[in-house]
């Protein structure tokens, strides 16, 4: 059965792979970035949106963590957007946003998603899962 938690995890699974691909092939470093720009921003408004909400009665400051952590990550996105492409200091960017994205993936696994299967039943997990995936449809009309 489609669940939330899976999902959470499965997209933290691209994203890292994105990242790795990000380094590996400076070639095609424009294309690969956009992707991953689009990926992460659709990740974090659906986790908003949806299980932030879900958990932030029961561990409040774990979600006010992971909300900063967001903002951060949305900052070094636009610091590599107004940064010429390739350069040193993009390259130095990229490098800060892996591993502020590798910490966080790594908290919410630890903690949050452990958390959330504690507290979530099937079906929450199931009707969460949708919501999650009809948020990060309404956040693909808005990132390019
Ligand atoms: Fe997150
Ligand atoms: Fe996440």
């Amino acid at each position: 059965m489609a669940d939330i938690i899976e999902m959470i995890r499965e997209d933290h699974s691209l994203i890292r792979r994105l990242l790795d691909d990000l380094e590996r092939h400076p070639d095609v470093r424009d294309i690969r970035y956009i992707t991953l720009k689009r990926e992460l921003q659709m990740h974090m408004h659906a986790e908003e949106a949806t299980i932030y909400q879900r958990l932030l009665i029961d561990i409040p400051d774990a979600i006010g963590r992971s909300i900063e952590e967001h903002n951060r990550i949305r900052l070094l996105l636009g610091k590599l957007d107004t940064t010429p492409l390739g350069n040193e200091v993009w390259t130095q960017h990229l490098g800060e946003l892996r591993s502020s994205i590798e910490d966080h993936f790594d908290g919410e696994e630890d903690l949050l998603l452990k958390r959330a299967a504690d507290i979530l039943s099937q079906v929450d997990r199931y009707e969460m899962y949708e919501q999650f995936q009809m948020e990060k449809g309404v956040m693909a009309q808005y990132t390019r």
